[in-house]
């Protein structure tokens, strides 16, 4: 049987997303009060996750053998040096070795394709840990702070969020942009998106985030505009991420240049009329252009608790798709 694999936000319905978020909060709930959830205890002892990492990483590396750790399990680290993903051996026979020795592979790459061929070759779950295009892990620890911090409206219907919650994303349209969108389409959320001129998101991104409006009564929606203020108009929450995304490393002294007037600060905010009470995320890691310190290392910033769910997010998503197989229940 074809095992589910776990490739972007898109991949799940709105329902299977709020679930996992929810699952993601009640393990770290269970965990403050009393050390590793019993029930996660041992939900993977005696297996291996391999960890197949083409590109830097803190957070995910660190969140995902820890959340392995957690629940029995041993995390398998191989790194860009270690295994030549694509490189030195075609994906396709890399896929089957590794999948026919272990429970899941959890594989961050360049091109989105290189996951997708994985997960296609693959007899275990294949989990985006990034790629160009996706960063579903992210997602879900996004909204799990979303759900923590945001007081919720009176006129609450159940959601994991509050309703008429409205976003403004200013910087670079990029793969973290990407699946946060689709997860507002799919939950009701307004994202606004401000990037420079010729940075917007590519019609096809844009094509995919709107046609999640198919999947519920209740859809979100998604602006693009280039002027930052516009975006945080009435915004709850300021996002950003990295103007310069691994990969991209050769355009940095034009990006830099290009997002001039992009940086997230407490003037902007202020110019272009947030609520008053506007939050502040940011996938990490952060760079002082695309947001200033006065924002960073403030009250309103939930970055800290924000990276720390990512090991919440890594729990449900292994739970999930490894240990439920791709029942989210
Ligand atoms: N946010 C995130 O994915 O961070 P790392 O690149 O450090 O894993
Ligand atoms: N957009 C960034 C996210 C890193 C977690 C990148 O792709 O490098």
């Amino acid at each position: 049987k074809t095992p589910r694999h776990f490739m972007s936000i898109d991949d799940l319905t709105p329902a299977e997303f709020s679930k996992l978020v929810l699952n993601a909060s009640a393990h770290k709930k269970a965990a403050k009060y009393g050390g590793v959830p019993k029930h996660l205890n041992s939900t993977l002892t005696g297996q291996t996750v391999a960890m197949m990492f083409n590109k830097l990483s803190t957070r995910t590396r660190v969140s995902t053998e820890a959340a392995v750790a957690m629940m029995g399990g041993h995390p398998m680290f191989l790194g860009k040096n270690d295994i030549q993903l694509g490189v030195n051996e075609s994906l396709l026979d890399t896929s089957r070795v590794i999948s026919s020795m272990t429970s899941c592979m959890v594989a961050r790459v360049g091109p989105h394709s290189d996951v997708t061929g994985l997960a296609k070759e693959s007899s275990v779950p294949v989990i985006n840990a990034l790629s160009n295009d996706f960063h579903p892990l992210q997602i879900i620890a996004d909204f799990l702070t979303i759900h923590e911090s945001i007081p919720k409206g009176a006129a609450e219907t159940g959601s994991i969020v509050p309703k008429g919650l409205k976003v403004a994303w200013v910087g670079d349209a990029n793969n973290v942009l990407f699946d946060f969108a689709i997860a507002c389409m799919k939950l009701g959320v307004h994202i606004s998106v401000a990037t420079p001129r010729g940075y917007g998101i590519p019609k096809e991104m844009s094509d995919l985030i709107t046609s999640q409006a198919k999947s519920t009564e209740t859809p979100g929606k998604l602006e693009q505009v280039y002027v930052p203020e516009e975006a945080v108009k009435d915004a709850d929450i300021l996002v950003t991420d990295t103007w310069i995304s691994m990969g991209q490393e050769e355009e940095t002294q034009k990006r830099l240049k290009d997002f001039a007037g992009f940086q997230i600060t407490n003037e902007l905010a202020k110019r272009g009329g947030a609520k008053p009470d506007w939050k502040f995320m940011h996938c990490l890691p952060r760079h002082k252009e695309e947001v200033d310190d006065g924002v960073f290392y403030s009250p309103r910033s939930l970055v800290f608790p924000e990276a720390e769910n990512r090991l919440w997010a890594a729990v449900a998503a292994l739970e999930g798709f490894v240990v439920n197989k791709g029942n989210i229940v």
